[in-house]
């Protein structure tokens, strides 16, 4: 065993629980002249079956037994002066299997070049580039002048719940009662993992429907459940087949987690869609969870329908929305989900022990965008609709790109593979030479390496000079 300032760790003991990758991922953190050296060459070399290659002498921190039993988890730190000191920081297995968001890993490479001096254009980020309408801003000053500082009730103030509920009735036919129905939780994300931690159990299976937002199927891993993947397909407009949804419910689905209109792709699911699912759902005794964070970024004769308002559909369908989006409220974290009861008390259980609740004065301007902003909200996304289509317009130029405008969202999920790169290179190397930052499909869907997602949340200036870069860079590819 690993002891404090002991020997070194018992090879044989512990050797079954490495993972090459993580020999592979230290193995530059070794000082030579670290008196733990030697351990961890015999230690590669079990692993590895030959000598370890020749070291730097950075400061480094190994990962010595991550990926074994709770008791093997221990951290192995080099300290500067060469000392090794053994620490007994415990990592779960779980989170091995959990990944980061790729997304968060293009926009700090575009921040970093943006800082050495690059003329960067953001187009990767699914952020409204609008500032928070000023009278929302002035609700949550003045709760803040009332000193409405204190802890919040966990399932929201009573006033933000009523103000969901009204906004529910009026825009999407659901009735909640804001005393049963409602949690007030941290932007949607946070109710994401309230409705898949609470209603999910170890073995059970979400349908996740790809492309779909990065959360989703790390998510139904975090509940220790299997992700189960639809396929949505370019040629049926980004619209999943029902046969295929079918065809992937098995006695274990739990949930089918949906997101209309979706990101990345904005296709807006057509009532007679979601009525083909509700009967699923009803038939099979499934559980649909609904992201509609982008519902009121809807254009043309696109129609946002909520499964909720489906006759049976309300006691089975967890409703989720939020103001990130539509509100351009992003940085206020509030979301919230609508439920039958029974679903809502698992989730207020995880909402309680992460969050607590949410800051009074961020719910009172809750309440006022909810109220009293449907001309704000018009007004961006009438201008989204113009972005839009000047960048279909643009994009559209060109012979090696093919596109579905989007319905919805502030999203374009252009099609590459004319060009025979795959996305992931194609997104790095569009960053690299020509400053624009986009996401490879791969982040959204394991065989999204044919498409790219452009944000149009950004001026319509950076995003006409945006296009001109793209055009250019796919003009040199040929
Ligand atoms: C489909 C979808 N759901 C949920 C979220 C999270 O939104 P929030 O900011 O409310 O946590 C996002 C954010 O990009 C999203 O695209």
């Amino acid at each position: 065993m690993i002891a404090s300032g002991g020997a070194g760790p018992d090879l044989q003991g512990r050797a079954h629980v490495l993972k090459k990758h993580h020999i592979i991922s230290c193995i530059d953190n070794i000082p030579q002249n670290n008196s733990f050296y030697n351990d961890f060459k015999l230690w590669y070399k079990m692993i590895m079956h030959k000598n370890p290659p020749p070291n730097s002498r950075t400061l480094g921190k190994i990962d010595i037994t991550q990926g074994g039993g709770a008791e093997d988890r221990r951290t192995l730190w080099i300290s500067e002066n060469g000392r090794k000191e053994i620490g007994t920081m415990h990592f779960s297995n779980h989170m091995d299997e959990i990944q980061l968001s790729k997304i968060r890993q293009i926009g700090e490479l575009a921040g970093k070049m943006a800082k050495e001096g690059r003329s960067v254009i953001k187009l990767q980020v699914g952020e409204p580039d609008f500032d928070t309408p000023q009278h929302i801003i002035d609700a949550a000053i003045a709760s803040l002048n009332k000193k409405e500082t204190h802890y919040a009730p966990n399932r929201g103030t009573l006033a933000c719940r009523q103000a969901i509920a009204a906004k529910l009735r009026r825009d999407n036919g659901i009735q909640a009662d804001p005393e049963k129905n409602i949690l007030v939780l941290n932007g949607c994300a946070e109710a994401l993992m309230c409705s898949t931690l609470g209603i999910l159990d170890q073995g059970e299976e979400m349908i996740v429907i790809e492309p779909c937002f990065i959360n989703y199927v790390q998510l139904a891993k975090l509940s220790g459940c299997t992700p189960v993947v639809v396929r949505a397909r370019e040629e049926d407009g980004w619209l999943p087949d029902i046969e295929d949804i079918r065809r992937a419910v098995t006695s274990r689905t739990k949930i089918l987690l949906l997101c209309t209109p979706t990101n990345p792709t904005g296709a807006v699911y057509p009532r007679a869609l979601l009525e083909d699912i509700a009967k699923l759902a009803m038939e099979h005794g499934f559980i649909v969870v609904s992201d509609e964070v982008y519902e009121k970024l809807i254009y043309g004769q696109a129609e946002h329908v909520s499964i909720a308002s489906i006759p049976g559909m309300e006691e089975r369908t967890v409703t989720i929305n939020g103001l990130s989006k539509a509100y351009a409220m992003t940085g206020w974290r509030l979301g919230y989900v609508a439920a039958d009861e029974a679903l809502i008390l698992p989730m207020l259980k995880v909402h309680q022990y992460a969050a607590t609740c949410l800051p009074v004065f961020i719910q009172a301007g809750a309440v006022e965008a909810l109220d009293n902003s449907e001309a704000d909200v018009a007004a961006m996304r009438q201008e989204y609709q113009k972005r839009r289509d000047m960048l279909a317009e643009l994009l559209g130029q060109c012979e090696d790109l093919s596109l579905t405008v989007p319905e919805g969202t502030f999203y374009m999920y252009p099609n590459i593979s004319k060009l025979g790169i795959d996305s992931y290179d194609f997104v790095f190397k569009l960053l690299e030479e020509t400053g624009v930052a986009t996401v490879y499909g791969t982040a959204f869907d394991q065989k999204g390496q044919g498409n790219i997602r452009i944000s149009f949340a950004n001026s319509e200036e950076n995003l006409r000079e945006g296009a001109r870069r793209i055009l250019q860079f796919i003009a040199k590819m040929r």
